[in-house]
């Protein structure tokens, strides 16, 4: 049977999609390369670039061509490239910055690409069978990893903040409490809009001492402390409002509900807790979620979820979803109450 040109265009869709996989492999590489930082001052040859980041100038040059296919990139002469509007972000020290995401991603993706048949065949991570040890365990033990993870967390919540301060109203909330809140950059932008408000930042011992250094460095010490801890044994008191931004989707359902039953033991009965996260539709609709839920499963065995796979999760803790409010960003906000 002859293939007819439906038959082709559709092939080459899909041959396109598999390509998507050279094109983020290469968007990974410059932002680990920081060629977009080389490029602030304006525009520079693939030979200069290539000298200042120890690379092929030849194997760069093709790199920043298909880079510029994308539109990250303009070929402004023979081999001399500038940064465009669009790939402004990959800059550091860009307002949007996803340099350190991205840049982290490039240093997992081996991993989950070539994990992705095992956690397919077993269903569990794979993450830990290759580093031996849990992501949050390696990243401890290998301090240059662990800060750029913090910084690339440090990024994505500065992106995502002014969308999350749209959608909630946090006034009259008095003390916050954001467990796993990483650097802190969620409670800092939510104290510096809520004046009356304090809060406390809770992470592992090792985040928590850079959280304190960021926290001095915004001028919040005087309301807002930073405590080390493990969040399945227990998280500080007294918040009426507990926060856990991208922290259940690291988790399969035991652990998670058992990071939600320590919450639960903390909060008085008239306390909220809101979970930012990705909230899956429940059809087939397309949602970043869903690849981020492919990558949860192979690095922690974690997942994305449905509305009604957070009401189940939070009712294994004796909490209730009262509503979930969609922000202008990719993540929902899930709002539960004490049973
Ligand atoms: C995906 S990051 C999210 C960080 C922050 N909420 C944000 O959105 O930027 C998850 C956080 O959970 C913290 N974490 C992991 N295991 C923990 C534990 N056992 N106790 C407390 N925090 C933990 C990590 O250190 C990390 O900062």
């Amino acid at each position: 049977m002859a293939c007819d040109r439906s038959d082709q265009e559709r092939a080459y869709a899909l041959l396109d999609l598999g390509d998507e996989i050279v094109h983020a492999r290469a968007l990974q590489i410059a932002a680990e390369l920081g060629i977009a930082d080389l490029l602030a001052s304006g525009p520079r040859s693939s030979e200069d670039l290539a000298e200042r980041t120890d690379s092929d100038p030849g194997a760069l040059h093709r790199m920043m061509r298909l880079l510029a296919s994308r539109g990250l990139f303009h070929e402004t002469g023979p081999g001399v490239f500038e940064l465009t509007e669009t790939g402004g972000p990959l800059r550091s020290d860009h307002p949007a910055s996803v340099r350190s995401v991205l840049a982290l991603a490039g240093t997992v993706a081996p991993l989950v690409l070539g994990g992705v048949r095992h956690s397919l065949s077993t269903g569990e991570a794979t993450f830990p069978v290759v580093a031996g040890e849990h992501i949050y365990d390696y990243m401890a033990h290998h301090p240059e990893h662990g800060r750029l993870f913090d910084e690339a967390m440090r990024e994505l919540t500065r992106v995502a903040a002014p969308a999350v301060l749209d959608a909630y109203d946090f006034a009259g909330v008095s003390r916050i409490v954001d467990v796993g809140g990483g650097s802190g950059a969620l409670l800092s932008a939510v104290l510096h809009r809520e004046p009356g408000a304090s809060g406390v930042v809770f992470d592992t011992p090792g985040v928590a001492d850079s959280a304190r250094e960021r926290i001095r460095n915004e001028g919040l010490t005087d309301r807002c402390s930073v405590v080390g801890g493990d969040f399945f044994r227990e998280v500080p008191p007294g918040g009426d409002l507990y926060v856990l931004k991208w922290v259940l989707h690291n988790w399969p359902d035991e652990r998670a509900t058992a990071i939600l039953r320590s919450c639960r033991r903390a909060m008085g009965e008239d306390a909220k807790l809101l979970l930012i996260e990705s909230v899956l539709p429940s059809d087939g609709a397309p949602h970043p979620g869903k690849a981020m839920d492919l990558s949860m499963l192979v690095l922690s065995g974690g997942r994305e979820r449905t509305e009604e796979q957070f009401a189940e999760l939070l009712a294994g803790a004796d909490l209730e979803l009262r509503r979930v409010v969609p922000t202008s960003s990719p993540h929902s906000l899930v709002e539960a109450v004490p049973r």
